[in-house]
Formats: structure tokens, C-alpha cells, sequence
């Protein structure tokens, strides 16, 4: 695993920027795998700054999303299609039909899952998947427990996960309690992976991420079976490592 340490969340950002940056000037028609939440934000707003000043172009990029909550129209504004529209592709000259997400409304939700499973190995699977990283260690929303071979599936979110993103929603009650999540089988298709993780919230999951045996009730450490990954922790997330 490459680790680079930043000082800061800024710092982050712009490392985490510049290396999609560079996959998508190197090839310019990449598919990216992308994450939602608090950490990517500050990667989202460079990589606008990058489409909008330094002419970074994404009219033939297409995109791969993580995860979405069921039971979420489109349009709410919790919605991970919401955030991505907000946070990064109303912003950059991506074209819309090239953005997937999974459906957290399908009428089918088993249905849904094969049929995102398939987008990922028709349209990908991703040159370059960003990750953030839960408190208990899940990638995507794969909690702990959930087997390294899965693929595109339902999760049920752990009250820590749901009270961790609560912040996003008016009261913890408002929080979906599923999900649609790639599953671990799914993200370790990609060419490369980009895990970022800013402040001391972090520290317990990177340390175990860097320094325990790969094991199911750590998600993240699935991550160590493969060939191209780079960490990106800013100095509050890597204390407790090494
Ligand atoms: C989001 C996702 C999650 C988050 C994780 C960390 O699409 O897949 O794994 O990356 O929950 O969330 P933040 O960045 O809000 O701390």
C-alpha cells in the first residue's frame, strides 16, 4: 500500500485531487468510482476548481457511485444522487447520462443489485475508485461481518454508522436503515484505489487497516489483497499507526 501523510484536510484534498486529476488527463475517457459523506468534499471542491481554471475535462469520464440509502427519491436532498449533483456534477462539464448511482427506490431492490453489478463490469470496472472510510472500519457501506466476496447487495446500517451520519439529516430518526452498497468483491475490481481519512475519528480504523491481519469484522482490510492502493491520511487519522 503507498501511504501518504498529509499535515492537513486541505492538504488531503489536493493530493486526493491531483491523482484523479492525473487518471483523467491521462485517459481521458476513465471511469471513476466515487464515494459520498464528509471526506470527499474537500477533494470535490479541487477537482471543480481543476475542471473550471485548469481546463480538466470531463466530457467523457464516466462515473460509478459506492452506494445509495433505500427508500430515497432522486431528488431528496439526503440522497447520495442529491449530494453528487451538488458536490461535484452540476459543476464539472461531466455528462449526466454517465454518472450512475444505484437506485435506492427500485421497485426490485434484489433486481437492482444484479443490474448495478453488471453496469460495474459493462461501464468499468473503475480505472480509479475513491473511498472514504467508516469509524468501524466499512468501505462503502459494507459493515463489518460482511464477506469479502460479495458483490452489489443490501446492508443493513449499524446504529454507529446511521448515528455517524446523522449530521446530514434534521434527527436520527430521518436516517435510512438500509442501503445499497457495492459490495467488497465489487470495489476490489478497480484498477486503483484512493482511500482517504481526515481526523482522529479515523485513528482506530487506519491503525487497524495498516497493522492487523485482513479479517471480515475490518472491511477495509480487504483492501490489503490488492495490487494498487494508496492511503491518504492527514496526520490526526495516522497518530495511533506505526
Ligand atoms: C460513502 C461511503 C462511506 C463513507 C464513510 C465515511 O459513499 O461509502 O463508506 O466513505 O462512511 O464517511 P465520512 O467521510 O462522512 O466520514
Amino acid at each position: 500500500m503507498n501511504i501518504i501523510i498529509t499535515k492537513d484536510y486541505q492538504e488531503l484534498s489536493e493530493k486526493a485531487c491531483g491523482i484523479i486529476e492525473k487518471q483523467v488527463n491521462d485517459k481521458p475517457d476513465s471511469v471513476l468510482g466515487l464515494a459520498t459523506g464528509g471526506s470527499p468534499l474537500g477533494t470535490y471542491k479541487q477537482l471543480i476548481n481543476g475542471c473550471q481554471e485548469r481546463s480538466v475535462n470531463y466530457e467523457n469520464v464516466s462515473t460509478l457511485n459506492l452506494d445509495e440509502y433505500i427508500g430515497l427519491d432522486k431528488n431528496d436532498p439526503q440522497s447520495y444522487h442529491f449530494f453528487m449533483k451538488k458536490h461535484l456534477f452540476d459543476h464539472i462539464n461531466i455528462r449526466s447520462e454517465n454518472t450512475y448511482i444505484p437506485n435506492g427506490k427500485a421497485v426490485n431492490l434484489d433486481v437492482e443489485c444484479e443490474r448495478y453489478e453488471q453496469l460495474i463490469d459493462d461501464i468499468g470496472p473503475p480505472d480509479l475508485q475513491l473511498l472514504g472510510i467508516g469509524q468501524n472500519g466499512h468501505i462503502g457501506f459494507n459493515e463489518p461481518g460482511t464477506s469479502f466476496q460479495t458483490k452489489t447487495h443490501i446492508i443493513d446500517l449499524e446504529e454507529s454508522t446511521r448515528q455517524a451520519n446523522a449530521r446530514f439529516f434534521d434527527s436520527l430518526d430521518m436516517v435510512p436503515k438500509q442501503a445499497i452498497t457495492m459490495g467488497i468483491q465489487s470495489i476490489l475490481k478497480s484498477e486503483k484505489i484512493v482511500i482517504i481519512a481526515s481526523g482522529e475519528r479515523k485513528a482506530d480504523a487506519i491503525r487497524s487497516l495498516l497493522e492487523d491481519e485482513p479479517d471480515e469484522n475490518m472491511p477495509a482490510s480487504a483492501l490489503r489483497a490488492h495490487k494498487h492502493v494508496t492511503l491518504i491520511a492527514d496526520e490526526a487519522a495516522y497518530q495511533k499507526a506505526g
